[in-house]
């Protein structure tokens, strides 16, 4: 089995003279993964994410999605290659003064001519995959509302099919529950393992709360400073590896 991911020697700088935030990050998610990464704040969660769809442009290393290397696309085909890796943020992103079905929609926007999506002119079939969604994700009651008419929860729910319908080979998601109150972010959680594991995508998750990453994932890396401080299976993480990874007592 292929990996989905191979990420090779990730270093980062965000300017020359400053200091590095990656420092030499490698890992490879399979197919079936719930992958997650961990580490406290300011480690380079994020930024990592970011390289891999070059958000952010990665100082060396490579990345691999499918075997196809993104690090060396130039503009369009790093356009597809963006089509290929769904993103679900921290703060959900959506346009907030647009229904809840066009914020689904605005997903599809890789995929159709610009003139089109200026007039909203969208498929058939691209509206009924919104309403599947929508009512995946528990929204079809509110497709026409506003977007900034819906609790936290529900945002991230739009968040989260407006990332799947780009049908995306991978999941990238920075901390997805972390605006959210705990029981609200579990939930989220839930619906994005399930609808991961249905539509048969892999999911890349940075996730803040380890308790999070221990329920959900099946493999992690933690991270600290740059560095990876552990790289294997979830159930195979100890009190000390937490330890290591937020250089504190994990109680
Ligand atoms: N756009 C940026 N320009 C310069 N430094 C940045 C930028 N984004 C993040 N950083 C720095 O990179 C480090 C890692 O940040 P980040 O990737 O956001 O960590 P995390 O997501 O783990 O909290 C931090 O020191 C942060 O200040
Ligand atoms: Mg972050």
């Amino acid at each position: 089995m292929s990996a989905t991911l191979e990420v090779k020697n990730l270093k980062l700088k965000y300017n020359a003279f400053g200091p590095e935030i990656l420092k030499g990050i490698s890992f490879s998610v399979q197919p079936n993964d719930f992958f997650a990464i961990i580490g406290p704040s300011g480690a380079g969660k994020s930024s990592l994410i970011r390289c891999i769809n070059r958000l952010v442009e990665p100082t060396s290393g490579e990345v691999f999605l499918n075997n196809k290397n993104v690090t060396k696309l130039g503009r369009k085909e790093l356009r597809h290659a963006r089509r290929d890796m769904g993103m679900i943020f921290q703060e959900f992103n959506l346009v907030e003064r647009m229904s809840v079905i066009d914020n689904v929609l605005s997903g599809r926007l890789g995929y159709v001519s610009s003139i089109k999506s200026l007039f909203r002119l969208y498929l058939k079939s691209d509206i009924q995959d919104a309403l599947e969604l929508l009512n995946k994700v528990g929204l079809i009651d509110h497709v026409d509302k506003r977007a900034d008419q819906l609790s936290g929860g529900q945002r991230q729910r739009v968040g989260i099919a407006r990332a799947l319908i780009q049908k995306p080979k991978l999941l990238l998601l920075d901390e997805p529950t972390s605006s959210l109150d705990p029981k609200i972010g579990k939930e989220v959680m839930g619906i994005i393992r399930t609808l991961s594991k249905e539509v048969g995508v892999p999911v890349l998750c940075n996730i803040h709360h380890v308790e999070h990453a221990l329920e959900f994932s099946n493999r992690l890396i933690g991270i600290q400073d740059g560095v990876k401080e552990f790289d294997g299976p979830t159930s195979e993480v100890k009190k000390s590896d937490l330890e290591r990874i937020y250089e504190m007592e994990v109680l």
